[in-house]
């Protein structure tokens, strides 16, 4: 009688302990990230690249997306920006390219038609 509780005990704790440690390794794989606001939207131009390595290292990618479509002047003088007032270690090689990537894939590149379609509509309409 004595040896039985004891297996009981044993085989329950041994069963908590896997629920113990089995149960968050699990719950772990099933989390996913928002892919397309976590990072930058991938590019085949060269500004993709240097504005992962760049841009990303203060402040998320999705920070940089969550502006509205501003000009390529624009983020050439961000660019600028993060190097000189916030100290950003940009090669002053690389820094047209990002605005170029930038600016096409979160400014008014983003999308073009559709804006351009809009302002062409609106302004027709306000004649
Ligand atoms: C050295 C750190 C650092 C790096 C690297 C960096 N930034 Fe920033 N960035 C900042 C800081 C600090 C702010 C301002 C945060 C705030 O106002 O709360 C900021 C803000 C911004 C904003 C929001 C608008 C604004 O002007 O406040 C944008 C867009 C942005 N960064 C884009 C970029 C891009 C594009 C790159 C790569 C070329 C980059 N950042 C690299 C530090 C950095």
């Amino acid at each position: 009688m004595k040896m039985q509780i004891s297996s009981f005990v044993t085989s329950g704790l041994t069963a908590l302990m896997v629920g113990l440690i089995g149960a968050p390794a699990a719950q772990a794989l099933e989390i996913t990230l928002p892919q397309e606001t976590a990072t930058l939207k991938p590019s085949t131009m060269p500004g993709y690249q240097l504005a992962l390595r760049n841009c990303t290292a203060c402040h998320s990618a999705q920070y940089m997306q969550t502006q509205p479509p501003l000009s390529h002047e624009w983020w050439e003088g961000e660019v600028k920006k993060m190097k000189k007032a916030y100290g950003a270690l940009i090669p002053d090689a690389d820094m047209s390219a990002i605005a170029d990537y930038m600016s096409a894939t979160y400014g008014p590149g983003k999308g073009a038609d559709e804006a351009n379609a809009k302002s062409t509509a609106s302004a027709s309409a306000k004649k």
